[in-house]
């Protein structure tokens, strides 16, 4: 399914955040919008699912304007993978919370699909064994596993993930983003996935956008877009980009 944002501005009462802000994300790739810490990445994540709403600009989805679908429609084809901690959720356990990924197509009764969605989601994030643990005992890394099971469970056809791998050790950061990858690539969803590792941007994006003071100040093909003078530009960080290695890599000097 087509994602379109166009012209996206928001606020939080007086202090405008994001600034005609757009993009667009084609079924089977993976963008990546990168950005400074408070640059308005998150903000414009939660306006595209509908968490917040824009005061200007709209979201499509294949055209269709997402003000105008219903929630659970909605629900059913973003998935959203949120970054940090979880107020909302009680005291659930693991299994009770990949299985929320289910709500958009149950009724008040989960079926036996429902059930062998969420063990294989858990199965492909390794965390089968947690399943009758409290939620909220996990580690930061093992809650973020869960959420991205949650989000695999709901079968959503466009992934939305704020920083996906921030509390990954390495082997699960590569685990992960390899599920994620393998599901774009095989099953045509997109993905649509804010990164602070930009080497891992280069190796995993198609299309990235930089988002600087609330508007994009780049975009395009990952290459493009992640040039030593652009991240100079948005982060005042010096970095070469070595080509000696297959892809391109990233390495901040
Ligand atoms: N609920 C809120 N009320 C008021 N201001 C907010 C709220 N949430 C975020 N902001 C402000 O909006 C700006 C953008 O925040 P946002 O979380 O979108 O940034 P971000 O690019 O995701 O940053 P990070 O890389 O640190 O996650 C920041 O200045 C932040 O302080
Ligand atoms: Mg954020």
């Amino acid at each position: 399914m087509n994602l379109q944002a166009e012209d996206i501005e928001f606020s939080y009462g007086r202090s405008q955040i994001l600034k005609g802000i757009g993009f667009e994300l084609r079924p089977g790739e993976v963008l990546g919008i990168i950005g400074p810490n408070g640059s308005g990445k998150t903000t414009l994540i939660k306006c595209i699912n509908r968490i917040l709403e824009p005061s200007q600009g709209k979201v499509t989805i294949d055209s269709r304007d997402v003000l105008s679908m219903k929630v659970r429609d909605v629900a059913r084809i973003m998935g959203y993978v949120p970054q940090a901690s979880l107020d909302d959720l009680a005291s659930p356990t693991v299994f009770e919370v990949v299985m929320m990924g289910r709500m958009p197509y149950s009724s008040w009764q989960s079926n036996k699909n429902d059930q062998e969605l969420t063990w294989k989601a858990l199965e492909d994030v390794d965390m089968k064994r947690f399943a009758s643990v409290p939620f909220r005992q996990l580690s930061s890394g093992q809650m973020q596993r869960v959420l991205i099971a949650r989000a695999l469970a709901q079968e959503a056809r466009i992934l939305l993930l704020d920083e996906p791998t921030s509390n990954l050790d390495i082997k699960f950061q590569r685990e992960i983003m390899d599920v994620i990858i393998g599901l774009v690539r095989t099953k045509n969803v997109s993905a649509c996935m804010i990164l602070h590792d930009m080497d891992a941007a280069m190796k995993y994006c198609d299309k990235a956008v930089i988002v600087d003071g609330g508007a994009v100040t780049a975009a395009g093909d990952t290459e493009e877009v992640l040039t030593a003078e652009n991240i100079m530009r948005t982060f005042g960080v010096k970095v070469a980009i070595d080509r000696n290695y297959g892809r391109p890599h990233i390495i901040v000097l």
